[in-house]
């Protein structure tokens, strides 16, 4: 069985020069921090008790309660905001620049709000299983991506001063079992969460990779995860958190707890664990915490050293400086949220979640709207008029993927209205193309796919202030062109979808015919239609097939509009030859039919690339890829056997023939990849290894840090609680003595001992993200991409790295190592540059327990790597090249 060795105790924070100023200030304000309030820092206030999904407690010594909100595309819960295209449809773009334009847009929209910290990016569920619940939520199936497409996101919500918490950490890959308690009505055998039993090189290569993006870029704040790793719940798993994460990723901000993931009180805060959330420990609600009181007791008993509370503390107070929040220009004029998660009346109770709730009303919401505004002095203004919707929409528009196009079935229009209309008669099918005619935000968190799918469903999703429908956007648009528009919403085969499609078929390429087809999923506190969280197969919804074949059957020009939380199965239709186009437009958000009419009637070239591979079977996944469906052992165990191939590294392994590959996507127009070049840019290249960590640091410390005495942590008793409240007092004078019944049994391998450079730590590590040298620049590749086509467009030119075949380490056929997103007019070319760093030329070594340049059996010769650029990782117009590193 998987185990996760001790790792103690957890590295403190401020070891990176980067950080030190924080530190410092940090050092000072803890330094006037009574027990309490430090425990009041670390502990949410409990499920509802504020206006964020998560709020600490208060101080008064200037640290005010923080708000964490929910989340990776909007924020949820407040109204107007704007609902961004998911993380997956963004990834798509293969778009640096709107990647991070999406990451302050959402920064700001938080900052404006008066949030100090979104829960954001979600850069795993790395998607192993293309059904897993909330792959949506995050960049695509392959490290490199999700790690550049994170970072950027970190380094957009961080513009804005907003602190980025980014999530879930780690091995997150299916929504069954997540959480025994919530596995436990439908499985009573269930007793503890999922464990995802992940190999040491694995974690490194395949899921702790984007990590090392995130955090080197600053993120200022990891959530763990729900689930076990090796046996361990990731939010007291020491080797995860003080280990890999703190010592090697060399994170210095505050791990925090997905919501109800702490399981334990002492252990959890000794492995690393910094902040409870929503405070509530084992049940929502109930204002018992794991921490609070509890973590007050522990001190004040002696369980958990004093140090390692200041290190909590300090490890979120340092988060709040370095990010700048103590500027007086931070917060808005009313120094608070300005919106209830909650309730929409203005005014209305604080501590909603509380039966005494009429106790305390107050102002709850302002009504204000953050996307972008420009008028008052605290709120951040958006940057070259680069208004929210407006980017909404071009993130959604270059995020479509074209898949096919016969006889340029499309863009539907000539795009010159003075002639007449490409096609005369349009019909239009699917549920999918209209609104859900109970409204947009109808179901709770989307937990329904009725009507045009812009979210998945769950913790991820938004409120809509608007929603623009295809069938509404399409029709504005079929007027200007002098087209008709008649339409089927009842999904499926049946008689009136037959009818229409056959009379609209037989004006022949005057008509065409557009099919909107879905498939969803989401989080698996949600159910929808027998789906728990995670899609328990890859077809499309609602009898997507087959519509989709009535409709071609009768109707020579049919194109396939696919909304989509990953891949589907399109085997039945993709060959029929009246299916002349395919397009997956995933979840676009709020700009769902303006960005659809973007690409269909070309003015938006499409230039959208698969995060994920499109299989012909989900057994060509590998066996990994399906869900762990009914658990095998109390607590499931989930054996990440297939290590790093996952996605096209499975199907490149294989041999497997996917239907569409990673990276692949049409254009309007086409594109030559050539003149491929490789210049070394490292002289030390015989060195395999990482440079040695150098420096031991000086921490900055908390003064002052002494044990109050029992009767100082008692509960107050001149003034009145909440019901329900998180407080940090203890009940009772005998709570806090010492001579407890049983003793504390510290985990195996604890130690209260700083480690230091002369005692273990790992070689990886050194500073934020890990070694530095481990992105030294090793060489450069230079490709030049030419749009050999008609029209001006868009490509991602990927490239893809194959280590050589004669090393020791079994490695993917290629990986991709970069991607440059190129605009050009017919006939243009221009220079696409890379350059690859240590990490992206090696392997994690079991043996060297690091980073390692793999050697040819000869000796230390480094080997053949193979380089290859082009549209997609197995495009058939690629330049490709060997180079021998010695
Ligand atoms: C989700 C997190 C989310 C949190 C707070 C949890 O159920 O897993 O992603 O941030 O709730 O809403």
């Amino acid at each position: 069985m998987a185990t996760s060795e001790g790792w103690y105790p957890p590295p403190r924070g401020g070891s990176d020069p980067t950080w030190a100023e924080a530190y410092q200030k940090a050092a000072e304000m803890v330094s006037k921090m009574s027990l309490l309030e430090k425990v009041n820092v670390t502990t949410g206030t409990g499920w509802m008790m504020g206006p964020c999904v998560g709020n600490t407690g208060t101080t008064g010594v200037g640290f005010p309660s923080l708000c964490l909100q929910d989340g990776p595309l909007g924020i949820r819960f407040a109204h107007p905001i704007t609902a961004f295209p998911a993380a997956l449809t963004t990834a798509a773009t293969f778009n640096k620049r709107l990647i991070h334009a999406r990451g302050q847009s959402l920064g700001r929209e938080a900052r404006n709000l008066g949030i100090n910290a979104l829960l954001a990016p979600c850069i795993g569920p790395l998607g192993r299983s293309p059904l897993g619940g909330r792959n949506w939520e995050a960049f695509g199936s392959d490290p490199y991506l999700q790690g550049v497409a994170g970072q950027l996101t970190v380094r957009g919500i961080q513009d804005m001063g907003v602190m980025a918490v980014v999530k879930h950490w780690l091995g997150n890959e299916q929504e069954r079992f997540r959480r025994g308690d919530e596995a436990r009505p439908r499985w009573d055998r269930v007793k503890e969460a999922l464990s995802a039993n992940i190999g040491r090189r694995a974690v490194r290569e395949t899921y702790a990779w984007p990590w090392m993006d995130t955090i080197r870029e600053g993120a200022a704040g990891v959530m763990c995860s729900y689930n076990q790793v090796n046996n361990s719940y990731a939010c007291q798993n020491s080797w995860l958190l003080n280990g890999l994460l703190k010592d090697e990723l060399g994170f210095q901000g505050f791990v925090v707890s997905d919501w109800l993931a702490q399981r334990t009180g002492v252990l959890s805060v000794l492995a690393g664990m910094d902040m409870t959330m929503p405070g509530d420990g084992l049940e929502w609600s109930d204002g018992k915490s794991l921490l609070g009181g509890e973590l007050t007791r522990s001190i004040v008993n002696g369980t958990v050293p004093l140090a390692r509370l200041d290190d909590m503390v300090l490890r979120i107070v340092a988060a709040w400086y370095q990010l700048g929040q103590d500027s007086p220009t931070f917060l808005p004029p009313q120094k608070q949220p300005l919106f209830s998660s909650w309730l929409r009346d203005e005014v209305g109770p604080i501590y909603a979640g509380s039966e005494d709730r009429y106790d305390a009303i107050d102002v709850i919401n302002y009504y204000t709207d953050p996307r972008g505004q420009v008028d008052a002095d605290w709120s951040v203004p958006v940057d070259g008029g680069y208004e929210h919707s407006r980017l909404a929409r071009e993130i959604a528009a270059e995020g479509v993927v074209l898949l096919k196009n016969v006889n340029s079935t499309l863009p539907l229009s000539r795009n010159d209205f003075s002639k007449k209309p490409k096609y005369k008669e349009i019909a239009i099918f699917g549920s999918g193309a209209a609104h859900n005619p109970a409204g947009p935000n109808a179901c709770v968190d989307r937990g329904c796919n009725m009507g045009a799918l812009g979210q998945g469903w769950g913790s991820g999703s938004v409120e809509y202030a608007y929603l623009i429908s295809p069938l509404e956007a399409i029709q504005a648009r079929a007027v200007k062109e002098r087209s008709t528009i008649n339409f089927v919403l009842q999904d499926g085969a049946n008689e009136k979808v037959n009818s229409t499609a056959q009379y609209t078929g037989k004006r022949g390429k005057d008509s065409v015919c557009l099919v909107f087809v879905t498939a969803d999923s989401g989080e698996a506190y949600v159910t929808a239609e027998g789906n728990i969280g995670d899609r328990t197969d890859m077809n499309l919804w609602h009898g997507g097939d087959n519509m989709i074949l009535a409709v071609a059957d009768r109707c020579p020009n049919t194109v396939v509009i696919i909304h989509s939380v990953g891949p589907v199965l399109m085997e039945k239709w993709i060959n029929h030859s009246n299916v002349k186009g395919v397009l997956i437009a995933s979840l676009p958000g709020q700009e769902s039919g303006t960005s659809i009419v973007d690409v269909l009637y070309g003015d938006v070239n499409p230039s959208g690339h698969l995060p994920y591979t499109i299989g012909k079977s989900l057994e060509d996944y590998g066996s990994h890829a399906d869900l762990m469906r009914e658990p095998n052992w109390e607590i499931p165990q989930q054996d990440f056997t297939e290590g790093v191939y996952v996605d096209y590294k499975w199907f490149d392994k294989q041999n497997i023939t996917p239907r569409y590959e990673f990276g692949y996507g049409q254009s309007y127009t086409s594109f030559n990849f050539s003149e491929l070049r490789i210049t070394k840019l490292w002289q030390d290249v015989e060195r395999i290894l990482p440079l040695p960590r150098e420096r031991d640091v000086v921490f900055p410390l908390v003064k002052n840090s002494t044990v109050p005495k029992p009767e100082e942590v008692q509960f107050p008793t001149s003034w009145k609680s909440f019901e329900g409240f998180v407080y940090p007092y203890v009940g009772s004078a005998t709570a806090t003595s010492t001579s407890t019944p049983t003793p504390f049994v510290y985990p195996e391998g604890y130690s209260d001992v700083f480690r230091n450079l002369t005692s273990t730590l790992s070689s990886s590590g050194g500073f934020q993200g890990g070694n530095p040298s481990l992105w030294d620049p090793m060489f450069r590749v230079d490709a030049l991409v030419t749009n050999v086509g008609k029209t001006a467009g868009k490509v991602a030119a990927q490239l893809y790295l194959g280590f050589p075949d004669d090393i020791e380490y079994d490695t993917p056929v290629r990986q991709l190592r970069g991607f440059e997103k190129v605009q050009l007019l017919a006939g243009e070319s221009k220079a696409v540059t890379y350059e690859l760093t240590r990490r992206d030329v090696s392997v994690w070594s079991e043996k060297y327990a690091t980073w390692v340049i793999p050697s040819t059996p000869n000796g230390s010769a480094v080997g053949q790597y193979k380089v290859y650029v082009g549209p997609s990782s197995r495009g058939e117009e690629r330049g490709e090249g060997v180079w021998s590193m010695t």
